[in-house]
This record gives structure tokens, sequence and C-alpha cells, in this order.
């Protein structure tokens, strides 16, 4: 298999205490390859972090398959995945806990403890380094985490909406930092959020969930004109952006249609 990630007729449904089934999706298919950044949008309950927890193994899906490509060189992939809440662990200090990632596959070592710090302190997090989570504010908690997702060497990782406790600034870099990540080491990333703008800014493909139980409604290729490399100034100043807008806003809106009031 040449995808990172194929998803294959996956449906999923919960049973409630009441015995009752909430489905959630039906039939979904699609895949990722390397190096590329797949956006899922959807609106809160079409089920996002529900497919990322099948995707990962957490859940285990009610019919269909998932399936993890393997490495460049042939050998097994590996996922990596930023829940949507950062879950650091409030008795390790900030660099313990951006290892814990590795720690849970193998040994950590001095490389893996310089590679940590130098990511800590691009984030602006090197004073905080051996701090304790409890006197970090949200956003560089979540930095923390996105640092311990990374720091595993993952052939594709999934974000639950990464950037979303994070001031503007400091998500363009993030931004950039996930973009330059597909193209340096050839991982694949799919990336929940809530920002279409985000979305296409980054993304190679948008996925946009609707409906309940819920389907993909648009599946559509980001094509940015842009001078040079894309990153995530340049994608939101490109002349197809608010074309590619309106067709995600649209489909976002026109999934839910049956739930309009008026
Ligand atoms: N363990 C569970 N048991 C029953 N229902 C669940 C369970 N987990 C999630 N759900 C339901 O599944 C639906 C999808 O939830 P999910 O958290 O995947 O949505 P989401 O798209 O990630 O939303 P948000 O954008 O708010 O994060 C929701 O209606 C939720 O209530
Ligand atoms: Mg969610």
């Amino acid at each position: 298999m040449e995808n990172r990630l194929e998803v294959t007729n996956l449906s999923h449904a919960f049973v409630t205490a009441t015995n009752e089934e909430i489905r959630i999706f039906r039939d979904l298919c699609f895949s990722v390859g390397p190096s590329e950044i797949v956006a899922v949008v959807g609106r809160s309950g079409s089920g996002k972090s529900t497919l990322f927890n099948l995707i990962s193994g957490l859940l285990n899906p009610t019919s269909g398959h998932i399936s993890l490509g393997p490495r460049a060189d042939g050998s097994a992939g590996s996922l990596a995945y930023m829940l949507q809440k950062d879950l650091l662990l409030p008795w390790r200090t900030i660099l313990e806990n951006a290892l814990l990632g590795i720690e849970l596959h193998r040994q950590v070592t001095e490389a893996d403890r310089t590679k940590a710090k130098a990511m800590l302190a691009r984030y602006g997090l090197e004073s905080v380094a051996n701090a304790y989570p409890r006197s970090l504010s949200g956003g560089m908690k979540q930095r923390v985490a996105l640092t311990r997702t990374l720091l595993t060497n993952p052939t594709i990782v999934l974000l639950d909406e990464p950037f979303s406790a994070l001031d503007y600034e400091t998500r363009l870099m993030l931004e950039n930092d996930v973009i330059t990540l597909t193209k340096t080491e050839g991982t694949s990333v799919i990336l929940v959020t809530h920002d279409i703008d985000e979305a296409i800014a980054m993304s190679d493909r948008i996925v946009v969930l609707g409906g309940r139980p819920a389907r993909i409604s648009l599946q559509e290729k980001i094509v940015l004109t842009v001078p040079g490399e894309r990153d995530a100034i340049t994608a939101r100043g490109a002349p197809e952006f608010h074309r590619y807008h309106s067709r995600v806003w649209d489909a976002l809106r026109g999934s839910d249609v049956t739930h309009a009031v008026s």
C-alpha cells in the first residue's frame, strides 16, 4: 500500500446505557498519502474526534477497515495522536511530559532530550522545561502536547484542534512548522479544525463531514497559487482562497439542512 492511511467503509455507532444506538458514521472512505495534509472539518458533534479515536485504535469501529501504510523504507509505519485535550501529566515536568511519547515506545536517549529541549525552545518554552504543567497557560500546554506528538517521529500525525488556544502569531508559526514537517520528514497529517481559513492555508485536501450519521459531504483538493513555497501567510493571500472558502462553507451549512429551524 502506497498510502499512509486507508479508511474503508467505516461505520460506527455508540450504544447508550438505555441500549439506544447512536450512529455516528456510515461507510466513510478516504485515504492519506505520504507528505499529505488532510483537513477534516465539520460541525461540533459531527464525529471528528470519534474518527480520530477509531483511527488511533482507542475505539473499535462497528464495521469497516482502517489500515496504516509503511514508511518509505518499507518498515512499519507509526501514528501519533494529539488529543483535543492536552492531557499533560501534572506530576511530570514539561520536559518529562514532552518525552512521554517516546518513553512509551522505547528508552529515552540523550539525543532525544536534546531534540526535545530544542523544540521546546523554539516554542518559547525553554524557561519552563523544568516547571510543572499547572504553571503554564492553555496555549503553552498545547505547544508542549504538540512537541510530545512530533518527537516520536511518526509517519502520520492526528491533530485534533491543535492550535485553538493560541494567539494568532504563534498559531501561524505552528501551522508553518507542521507544513515544513511534511516537506522535510515526509510526515502525513490529518488536522481537525473549526477554522476554515486554517484548513485551506495548511492542507492539500479538505474533507467535510456532515449529516447524521456523518458522511463525507465534500472532498476538495486545495491548489493555491503562491509565490515560491506555500506557507501559512502566503497561502492566505492566494487568489483561489475565497473560492475554496465559499465551497467549504456551503458544504458545512448544506450538510445540516435537516436541523435548520426555519
Ligand atoms: N462514548 C460515547 N458514547 C456515546 N456517544 C458519544 C460518545 N463519544 C461521543 N459521542 C457522541 O458522538 C458524537 C460525535 O462526537 P465527537 O466528539 O466525535 O464530535 P466532534 O466532531 O469531535 O465535536 P467537537 O467539534 O465539538 O469536538 C456526539 O454527538 C457525541 O455526543
Ligand atoms: Mg472533537
